[in-house]
Parts: C-alpha cells; sequence; structure tokens
C-alpha cells in the first residue's frame, strides 16, 4: 500500500491510500475505461468515530480510491476522542473526502451503482453525518443506499487484498470497541463464538498506554515501545473464562499493570515504559493468538483472518504468522492501513449486501450499539426497493 500524507491547516491528516501495483491515471482515464459492463462501482462513507472517509470499490474487492481525514492530532490533546469535536470535523471534511475519492477513482456520481454508509456501532452523533450525507446522495441522485456494520466492514477488509479469500473462516476481531472471535460462515453471515466480557483490546491498550505515560492512541504507542522492552519483565495474567472459552477480559490484566505502576511509585522506583508494555503486549497477544488458533481447530478451519485497529499490532501479526504456519492454517491479514478505520472497507462489506438485494431506505437512521450478524430486520430504515 502506498499511502500520500498532508497535514491539514487544523491538524486533520489527509490521506490517500493507493495499492502499490495498480496506479491508475485518473486523469487520462474515462468512464467507460474504468467501468465495464457487469462492474458495481460502490461510494461507500464512514464516519463512525474519529476518521471522516470516502472509497470508490469495484466489485466489493478493487479499490479505485481509498481517502481518509484522521483527526487523531485533534483528540491527542484531550487523551482520547471526544465526540463533539469529531461529529463537527465530519461535517467540515466529507465532501472533500467524497469529492477527491471520485477524482482519483476517475468516476462522476452518475457511474456510482450504490451509496454505502457504516450506520453503527459508533458514536451517534459522528455516525449521523455520514448516514446523513449517504441519504443526501442517495435522495439527490436517486441511487440505492446500503448501511453497513462497521465490524462487518471491517471482517471485510480481508477481501480487498487477499482476491482468493471466500468464507468459511474464522476472523479474530479487535478494534477499540470491539473484540469478537466470529467464524464467518458466508459474506454477511457470522456466529459470534466468542467476545470481550470488559474492554475491547484496543480500550486495554489505550487504557495501559495512558496509564504509564504513553498518550493517546494507546496502540500504536505501545507497539513501538513494546520493541525496545522485556517481554517477560513481568509476569501479567491471562483471563480464561470458565463457561466460554472463547470470550475474552482484559480488566484483571489492565488492574494488574496499574497495581504494578502504583507499588514501583510507592517504593519511589523507576519502571521501564518499554518494559511494561512489553510485558503487558505480550499477555494480551497470546490470549488472542491462542483463542482464534483453537478455535480454528474445534471448527476444522483451516483460514484465519484478523480485523480491526489491533491487527494492525506487529507482534500479533508475528506470533499468528509463526503460529497459523505450524498449524497448517492461512493467515490472512489487512495491511495496517486497511485495519484502521477506512471506507473501502465498508464499500467491501457493502458489495455482498448489495448483490444479495439489500437496500435501506431513505428513513435510515444510526445504530450507535448495533450487534454483530443481526440479519433481523428490526432496524428502522431496512428496506428493499
Ligand atoms: O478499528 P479502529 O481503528 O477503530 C475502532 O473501530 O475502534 O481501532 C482503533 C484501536 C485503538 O484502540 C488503537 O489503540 C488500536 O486500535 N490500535 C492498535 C494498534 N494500532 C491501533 N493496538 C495495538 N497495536 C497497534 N499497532
Ligand atoms: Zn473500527
Amino acid at each position: 500500500m502506498q499511502i500520500d500524507k498532508n497535514v491539514e491547516e487544523d491538524g486533520v491528516i489527509f490521506m490517500s491510500v493507493k495499492d502499490k501495483e495498480e496506479q491508475p491515471d485518473s486523469k487520462d482515464s474515462t468512464a467507460s475505461d474504468v467501468k465495464k459492463d457487469g462492474d458495481t462501482i460502490i461510494l461507500a462513507l464512514e464516519s463512525s468515530c474519529d476518521e471522516t472517509a470516502a472509497a470508490v470499490v469495484k466489485n466489493g474487492r478493487e479499490v479505485m480510491s481509498n481517502i481518509i481525514s484522521s483527526q487523531i492530532a485533534l483528540h491527542t490533546i484531550y487523551g482520547g476522542v471526544v465526540p463533539e469535536i469529531a461529529s463537527r470535523k465530519h461535517v467540515e471534511k466529507i465532501n472533500g473526502c467524497i469529492r477527491t475519492a471520485l477524482s482519483e477513482a476517475g468516476v462522476t456520481l452518475d457511474d456510482i451503482d450504490a451509496i454505502a454508509v457504516t450506520y453503527g456501532p459508533g458514536l451517534v452523533g459522528a455516525l449521523l453525518v455520514g448516514v446523513s450525507e449517504a441519504k443526501a446522495i442517495s435522495f439527490a441522485t436517486g441511487k440505492p443506499l446500503v448501511g453497513v456494520h462497521h465490524i462487518e466492514g471491517h471482517i471485510s477488509a480481508n477481501y480487498i487484498e487477499n482476491k482468493d479469500l471466500e468464507p468459511p473462516f474464522v476472523c479474530l476481531v479487535v478494534s477499540g470497541g470491539h473484540s469478537h472471535l466470529v467464524v464467518v460462515k458466508d459474506y454477511g453471515e457470522y456466529d459470534i463464538i466468542g467476545q470481550t466480557r470488559d474492554d475491547a483490546a484496543g480500550e486495554a491498550f489505550d487504557k495501559v498506554a495512558r496509564a504509564i505515560g504513553l498518550g493517546y492512541p494507546g496502540g500504536p504507542k505501545i507497539d513501538k515501545a513494546a520493541r525496545e522492552g522485556n517481554p517477560d519483565a513481568f509476569s501479567f495474567p491471562q483471563a480464561k473464562i470458565a463457561d466460554a472459552e472463547y470470550d475474552f477480559s482484559f480488566s484483571g490484566l489492565k488492574s494488574a499493570v496499574l497495581n504494578i505502576i502504583n507499588q514501583a511509585k510507592m517504593q519511589g522506583q523507576e519502571l521501564s515504559q518499554a518494559d511494561v508494555a512489553a510485558s503487558f503486549q505480550k499477555a494480551v497477544v497470546e490470549v488472542l493468538a491462542g483463542h482464534a488458533i483453537r478455535a480454528c481447530k474445534e471448527y476444522g478451519m483451516d483460514k484465519l483472518a484478523i480485523a480491526g485497529g489491533v491487527a494492525s499490532n506487529t507482534s500479533l501479526r508475528e506470533l499468528l504468522e509463526k503460529e497459523c504456519a505450524k498449524n497448517g492454517i492461512r493467515f490472512y491479514r489487512p495491511s495496517p492501513v486497511l485495519c484502521t478505520d477506512n471506507a473501502a472497507m465498508i464499500g467491501a462489506a457493502a458489495y455482498f449486501e448489495y448483490k444479495k438485494g439489500v437496500r435501506f431506505g431513505l428513513d435510515m437512521n444510526a445504530v450507535p450499539n448495533l450487534p454483530l450478524g443481526d440479519r433481523e430486520r428490526r432496524y428502522h430504515g431496512r428496506s428493499s426497493r
């Protein structure tokens, strides 16, 4: 993946993500070059947290453009995402992202077959920006609307760089708000076999990073600090849940880290940030990888995919690579920039829904706590047309 980055005046990072191999010169191409008979082109929007993103995706797996406007720098001052600020920035940035996504793809709204948008889960004010924008475009153009579950988007990021990947497979979904172990039975069909009982994996990274003074966003900072540290310096607990072997719990681990920090403070000792980071990371990564490999074996699956922001963690990727090779499992992982929030993954997920005939009505609303895999039509706004 090639990422062109620009820091804007307000501190927002504007990124255009491109596949290294295919670099179409959109200025010289015409609509008939980019869209052949039978192609389905989706304009996808994502605004569930602190990234405003727009992408154009062809046939679910080919990213024609992928624009991400990241607010991380703005929220860093507050030590976490401030929902109000996130919503306001989405309103400012979304039209610019869409305009660039269309022009980089070399298409116009006329070439688009459907508009896809994340409608949950996420911050309600943030989601509403993308949802309202998508509805407005659908209303103005008469093109169909497809609502996408954010986590289904993360899972579908795997389809983009792995053209051969097809369900069924096991997917470990680890983001800032979710930790799920799922069996992807078919496109858009999921069995959740494990989930977190308390903190999500990314949340644990963020909280521990704050406690040891690394700041926000915690995941990438712990990942980096851990490279200089000793993962065996501290022995942190790896929670096992007796009645649900695939569930996760990270709150005990977080408390153990806090205890060590407090003890050191009371004894006037200086703790090595890198050692705590490496030991904490080892505890999280071993639990995640252990559950995922066990699930593959028990469910007879020879394919494992990972998804979500924490899936970009170097140590998790290395351990799973090793364990998968040892156990004859094919390991799929998106490039780090497709693990964290982006709209290309939403376009990929939307394609398979669109092909099944899923259409949302203009009464679609944001659903901040939308459960994963709920295919019932009980959410407001889901309709066929
Ligand atoms: O998927 P994502 O971008 O947003 C949500 O849907 O939540 O995930 C963000 C989370 C944050 O908690 C962040 O700290 C974590 O992913 N993260 C990482 C890494 N990069 C991002 N965690 C561990 N190691 C990383 N390299
Ligand atoms: Zn996410």
